[in-house]
């Protein structure tokens, strides 16, 4: 049988596994920080709808402008961006992978601050992009003097900063972002994939007049409940959607893709209706878990990093026996939880304490 190893593959790729979160069918799926609540009935209904529109069209290909997602995106967003201004792609990931493409590649690199999105590697190999990992401090916050003194060691041509931070739910101070916009002339990406369940934070969005290396990247992934549709996207200034235009695939997004963003968009304040409660049942969930004398990260996120652990394999593997799926990240000690519905998040709590006191 042929392996990976008798192919010509990239000699950057060579070794490297490819993302990964297991996706067992189990009852409880609390690992890759979706929004666990079902879309609400009428929305459905309305989405549905639009969909039924676009398939009578796929004919032919769709908007390669994706001109009516990308108006719907400018208005969600607000502080006066517009359609000139926003991208999309299949999930940030996609938008983030075009970035790359456009402003890394051979000879460039990308710098982030490591515990972070394990994502952000995978894809430097991918374009061929150095990747440089600082590490956080203890506590995974970023400060100006940390990021600037970086940024000014390394000079990357791409750095992001990712806010609320993946896996450790730290959230990211506005200071550091303008620190770092400062420190160098590359491209400074804010990753805001959790943004929505930051109250505490505006968006970066609000610091892209006068300053076009800034780039904020969204997606409806999370807080959206939207992962299955694949939309990211991202605002940045006009110049830079020019450069990702070089390197799109044409018509990259769907008819069906492009119908089902914009008909979600028009229900935001429904969709995003479940996000008080998700942060709800985060702060229960760490209530609870430090009650039971575990170390619980500060989180502006869906998720919690929770430290203490003595074996943290062999209670991911009890959890995932009993139908309960959390994260392993290999962080020594620590377990990644998603904050789900009421009852999920009952079913966790309940399961982790009875481990605990076992
Ligand atoms: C920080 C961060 N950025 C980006 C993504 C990618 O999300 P998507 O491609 O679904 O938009 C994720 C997904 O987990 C994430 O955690």
């Amino acid at each position: 049988m042929t392996s990976l190893s008798d192919l010509p593959l990239r000699a950057n790729l060579v070794g490297k596994q490819p993302y990964g979160a297991p996706q067992d069918p189990v009852p409880v799926s609390l690992n890759v920080n979706e929004n666990t609540h079902p879309i609400p009935e009428d929305v459905v209904a309305d989405i549905v709808e639009s969909l039924a529109t676009a398939v009578r069209g796929v004919n032919r290909y769709p908007d390669r402008e994706f001109t009516e997602l990308r108006e719907a995106l400018a208005g969600y967003l607000g502080h006066g961006l517009t359609a000139e201004q926003l991208w999309a792609a299949n999930g940030s990931n996609e938008v983030l992978q075009q970035v790359l493409q456009a402003f890394g590649g051979p000879g460039r690199s990308l710098l982030s601050f490591t515990p972070t999105y394990s994502m952000y590697p995978l894809l430097a190999s991918g374009t061929d992009t150095a990747w440089v990992s600082v590490p956080r401090p203890a506590d995974y916050v970023l400060t100006p003097e940390l990021v600037v003194g970086a940024l000014r060691e390394h000079r990357p041509d791409i750095a992001i900063l990712c806010g609320p931070n993946n896996p450790t739910g730290t959230p990211l101070d506005r200071e550091v972002i303008l620190a770092a916009y400062d420190a160098f002339d590359g491209i400074l990406i804010v990753d805001e994939a959790y943004h929505e369940f930051d109250a505490e934070h505006e968006s970066a969005v609000t610091l892209l007049p006068e300053r076009y290396r800034l780039l904020v990247s969204r997606t409806m992934s999370k807080a959206f409940a939207f992962a299955g549709v694949r939309l990211g996207y991202l605002a940045a200034d006009p110049a830079v959607i020019d450069a990702l235009r070089l390197v799109r695939l044409p018509y990259h997004l769907s008819a069906l893709t492009q119908a089902a963003a914009t008909a979600a968009i028009r229900h935001s304040g429904e969709m995003l209706a479940t996000v008080a409660d998700i942060r709800e049942q985060r702060d229960r969930l760490a209530e609870a878990l430090e009650a039971l004398g575990y170390e619980v990260h500060p989180s502006g996120a869906n998720f919690l990093l929770v430290g203490g652990f003595a074996d943290p394999d062999g209670v991911f593997e009890s959890l995932r026996a009993q139908g309960i799926l959390i994260r392993n990240l290999g962080i020594e000690g620590h377990l990644r939880i998603t904050a789900g519905t009421e009852a999920e998040t009952t079913t966790v709590i309940d399961a982790i304490t009875a481990l605990t006191s076992r």
